[in-house]
C-alpha cells in the first residue's frame, strides 16, 4: 500500500480503532500463548478483543492462520493482527545464547543464525522478533547478561547488526521476519546487577559506551525498537520523552514503531511517576510509546484522555500509522498470513541444514580458558570418565529459547557415545545440577530438583573418576539460574559441584571442566584445581555434538571471551574499557595508595577477549604504515601471526586503542576491530587494520563527538590485556 492509502486508511478509523493498533496484548488472552511477564488481569470487552491490533507469544502456523482469518473477519476495517514473540537464540532450533554468540567474534556466524530463526519463525506464522538485545553489560550478578552479546560496545554493535540482517533480510525476502531491538537505553546497568533495578549512567558514559551498539542496529536498518524497564537519570524510559524523542528519533533517526516491555506503561506507577493508570498512558504516548505491550493502560484510558483534551488525537494518529506503516512494510495487507506456512513449519524446523549450523555457532562460541599440559584435546584411547550434572542434560538452550523443546536436544552424553563408542567412556552425573537447598522458581515452570541419594552418586562418580585417565566433569549453573529474573548475588557453582570437584580432584589429576553458564562465573577455585576449562555457556540443540567434536579435536574451540570472568564477586561492575584513574597500580604490591583491593587482584581471572585454542600463536610487533594520521586519511596497523604449534588453528587477531591525553578522562583501551586468520603449523600471516580519524571520536569536554589531535596506541594481540603496541599522532 501507498502511504498515502495508509493515511487514507487511518482517516476512516474511529479512534476506537486507531487505539488498538496501539495494543499488544499477551498471547495468553487467546489460547496457547505463552507468557513470559506478570500475567495482568485485563477484563477486556468484547469490542477491545476486536480491535487490538497485535498479539504476543503466540505462535504456529495453523493456529495462527485460524486466529488472523477470524480476527480479520471481525474488525471493521479488516486490518490484520501482527504477531511478535521472543525469538532470541533460535525459534526450535536452538543456537547458542546470545552471551556465548558474542565469544565467536564471527558477525557472518550470528547472521546466519538469525536466518535460520527467522525461517522457522516465519513459518510458523511470526511477523517480528523482539532481538536483538543490544544492551551493554558490566555485571555478571545481573541474570540478562546471557541475553546480550557481551561487555564492548563496538562488538555489541557488530552483532546487533548482524542479527538484524539476518532476521530481516530486505523483508520482502521469503523466510525473513522485522527486529526489535531492546531494551532502549541503558538496561544493562542496573544497580548491583539486580534486575529491574535505576540505572545511575552520566550522559557521556550513555553516549559512549551504551547508545552505540543500539545505533549500530538502527543502522542496519532494525525495524522496532523497546524501551527499557529501568529509570535513567531517575526517569523510567518508558515515561523519557528526552530520550525516546530527542536521542532515539531526532538523533538517532528512527522513524519505525517503538513498544514498551512488558508492562511497562502500567509500571510507571510503582516507578512513582504516574498517580494512576490514565497517567501512565498519557507520560507513555507523550514519551513517543507507539505500543503498550501487556498493560490495560492504552486500550482502558486513552480514548477518554484524547476525548477529554488531556492527550492530542495527533499522537494516537502517529503511532497508529507507524504501526500501519509497518503492516505494510511487512506486506500483511496483501497477504496477512505472509510466510506462514505448515508444510514449510514442518520441513524446516529442526532440520539438517538448521541443526548444523546450530553446531557451527556453538564450536565456535566454546571458549577454552586454559589447557595445560595439552589435557585436551583428548584422545581415542584414553579411558575418560564424564561426570556431573549436565553430563546427560537436555536444559542446553537457556531460558530464553522459549520455543525450543527439551527433547529436541543433542546431549553430551548421547553425543560421546555415538562419536566414540562406549569401550573407554563412562558417565555419572555425581551431583544434582542445583543445591537441595535452593528452590528455584523459573519464569516458565518450577525447576525439577533431581532425587537423588547425595552419597551413593557422588562415590559412584569418584571409583569412576579413579579408574579413569582422564575426566570431564561436566559443571554449571541451572538454566533458570540466568535469563531474566535471575540475577544472583553469589555466582560461584553451587556447594554440591564443588564438593564434586574436590572428590574427584583427590583421586584423578587430569580434570577437564566443561562449564555450562549463561554468565561468567566466579571460578577463581576451580581454575586452580582443572588442568583444562572449556566454556561451553548454555550451547543449544547441538550442544552435545559440538563439544563431543571439540572435546576430541575434531573441532577447535576458537571463541574468545564477549565478557571477562571476574576474579570474584567483589570486582563487579568490571569491564576492560575502564578509565585511567589519577592513581593507577603498577602490580607493585608495596604500593599502599593507588587505587586497588588489598584482598584481590584488579583484573579479571580471564580477561575480554581470552581464549585458547590447541595450537599455539606468535604476534610481530606492530608495524604502522604512518606514525601520523591527518583527517580525512587513514593509516595501516598490521601484524605478523605465526602459527608455533603442531596443529593448524584460527586466531583471532583484535585491535585495540588508547587514547593518551583527552579533554576528560578516557578508557585505557577500546576494541576497534576484530579478525580471524587460519594458519598451518609453521605458516605465518598478516593481519591489517585500517585507522581513520572517525574511529578516534569521543565525547568531550563541550560534549561534542570530536576527535583531538595527540598520541594513540595501537595495540594488536590476542585479548584486551595486550601490550604488543605501536604509537601515532593524530595532527
Ligand atoms: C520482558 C523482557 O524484558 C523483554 O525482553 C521481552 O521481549 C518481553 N518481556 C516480551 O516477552
Amino acid at each position: 500500500m501507498h502511504t498515502s492509502e495508509l493515511k487514507k486508511l487511518l482517516s476512516s478509523m474511529s479512534l476506537e480503532e486507531k487505539i488498538g493498533q496501539l495494543v499488544q496484548l499477551p498471547g495468553n488472552l487467546q489460547q496457547g500463548g505463552l507468557i513470559t511477564g506478570p500475567a495482568g488481569n485485563f477484563d477486556l470487552t468484547e469490542e477491545e478483543l476486536r480491535l487490538s491490533g497485535s498479539y504476543l507469544s503466540m505462535v504456529g502456523a495453523s493456529q495462527l492462520r485460524q486466529l488472523q482469518t477470524e480476527y480479520m473477519a471481525r474488525h471493521p476495517h479488516h486490518i490484520p493482527l501482527i504477531f511478535m514473540a521472543d525469538v532470541i537464540n533460535g525459534y526450535r532450533t536452538a543456537f547458542p545464547i546470545p552471551l556465548a554468540q558474542g565469544c565467536t567474534f564471527r558477525p557472518d556466524l550470528v547472521e546466519e543464525g538469525a536466518r535460520v530463526a527467522a525461517k522457522e519463525a516465519s513459518a510458523a506464522g511470526l511477523h517480528v522478533t523482539f532481538s536483538p538485545m543490544a544492551d551493554m553489560v558490566h555485571d555478571a550478578r545481573w541474570g540478562r547478561v546471557m541475553e546480550s552479546t557481551g561487555e564492548d560496545a563496538y562488538l555489541n554493535g557488530c552483532m546487533a547488526a548482524a542479527m538484524v540482517r539476518g532476521y530481516q533480510g530486505n523483508l520482502t525476502d521469503r523466510g525473513t521476519i522485522a527486529a526489535c531491538l531492546k531494551h532502549f537505553a541503558g538496561y544493562g546497568g542496573a544497580e548491583g546487577g539486580r534486575d529491574y533495578n535505576s540505572v545511575e549512567l552520566s550522559c557521556r558514559t550513555l553516549r559512549e559506551e551504551y547508545l552505540p551498539a543500539y545505533k549500530a542496529a538502527l543502522d542496519a536498518g532494525c525495524a522496532m525498537v523497546m524501551t527499557s524497564f529501568n529509570t535513567l537519570d531517575r526517569i523510567p524510559s518508558t515515561a523519557n520523552r528526552w530520550l525516546m524523542r530527542d536521542v532515539l528519533r531526532d538523533e538517532m533517526g528512527f522513524a519505525g514503531v517503538l513498544i514498551s516491555d512488558w508492562a511497562a506503561v502500567a509500571e510507571l506507577i510503582n516507578h512513582g511517576v504516574a498517580e494512576d493508570a490514565a497517567a501512565a498512558a498519557k507520560l507513555a504516548i507523550e514519551a513517543g510509546v507507539d505500543m503498550d505491550m501487556a498493560s490495560p493502560c492504552y486500550i482502558k484510558y486513552m480514548k477518554k484522555l484524547v476525548e477529554e483534551g488531556t492527550v492530542s488525537p495527533d499522537l494516537i494518529d502517529q503511532g497508529a500509522l507507524r504501526v500501519l506503516e509497518l503492516k505494510n512494510l511487512l506486506g500483511l495487507f496483501e497477504n496477512p498470513y505472509r510466510f506462514l506456512d505448515e508444510a514449510d513449519e514442518e520441513k524446516l524446523i529442526l532440520c539438517e541444514e538448521h541443526r548444523l549450523s546450530a553446531r557451527r555457532c556453538a564450536e565456535a562460541s566454546f571458549v577454552l580458558l586454559k589447557n595445560e599440559q595439552q589435557a585436551l584435546p583428548l584422545s581415542s584411547q584414553e579411558k575418560v570418565a564424564v561426570i556431573g550434572p549436565y553430563m546427560n542434560a537436555q536444559t542446553l538452550c537457556g531460558s530464553w529459547a522459549v520455543f525450543a523443546e527439551e527433547k529436541d536436544v543433542y546431549n553430551l552424553q548421547d553425543a560421546l557415545l555415538r562419536q566414540q563408542g562406549p569401550e573407554n567412556l563412562s558417565f555419572a552425573p555425581g551431583c544434582p545440577m542445583v543445591d537441595p537447598s535452593e528452590q528455584l522458581v523459573g519464569f516458565k515452570c518450577p525447576v525439577a530438583q533431581e532425587q537423588m541419594d547425595l552419597e551413593a552418586a557422588l562415590q559412584e562418580a569418584v571409583s569412576l573418576a579413579k579408574a579413569a585417565d582422564k575426566v570431564v566433569l561436566a559443571l554449571g549453573e541451572h538454566k533458570e539460574c540466568t535469563g531474566e529474573a535471575a540475577s544472583r548475588g553469589d555466582i560461584t557453582l553451587p556447594a554440591c559441584q564443588l564438593r564434586l570437584l574436590d572428590e574427584v580432584c583427590k583421586v584423578n589429576e587430569n580434570v577437564i571442566v566443561v562449564l555450562f553458564c549463561g554468565r561468567p562465573l566466579d571460578i577463581h577455585a576451580l581454575n586452580e584445581r582443572a588442568k583444562a576449562i572449556l566454556v561451553a555457556w548454555l550451547p543449544g540443540t547441538e550442544g552435545g555434538p559440538a563439544l563431543s567434536r571439540t572435546l576430541y579435536g575434531h573441532a577447535a574451540p576458537t571463541g574468545r571471551l564477549s565478557m571477562a570472568f571476574p576474579y570474584a564477586v567483589g570486582q563487579l561492575p568490571l569491564h576492560y574499557t575502564h578509565l585511567k584513574t589519577g592513581r593507577p597500580y603498577n602490580g607493585n604490591p608495596a604500593l599502599r595508595f593507588v587505587s586497588r583491593y588489598q584482598d584481590m587482584p584488579n583484573h579479571p581471572l580471564y580477561p575480554f577477549g581470552h581464549g585458547l585454542t590447541y595450537t599455539s600463536f606468535r604476534y610481530s610487533p606492530v608495524q604502522l604504515s604512518n606514525t601520523l594520521l591527518k583527517k580525512g586519511e587513514s593509516l595501516t596497523a598490521s601484524v605478523i601471526v605465526e602459527n608455533t604449534g603442531s596443529r593448524p588453528g584460527t586466531e583471532t587477531v583484535q585491535l585495540y586503542i588508547r587514547d593518551q591525553v583527552g579533554s576528560v578522562a578516557r578508557p585505557v583501551k577500546e576494541l576497534k576491530g576484530f579478525d580471524y586468520i587460519t594458519l598451518r603449523p609453521g605458516e605465518e600471516g598478516t593481519v591489517s587494520f585500517t585507522i581513520t580519524e572517525e574511529m578516534l571520536r569521543f565525547w568531550n569536554i563541550d560534549m561534542k563527538y570530536t576527535s583531538e589531535p595527540g598520541e594513540f596506541i595501537v595495540f594488536l594481540g590476542p585479548d584486551s590485556q595486550t601490550e604488543n603496541a605501536a604509537s601515532f599522532t593524530l595532527c
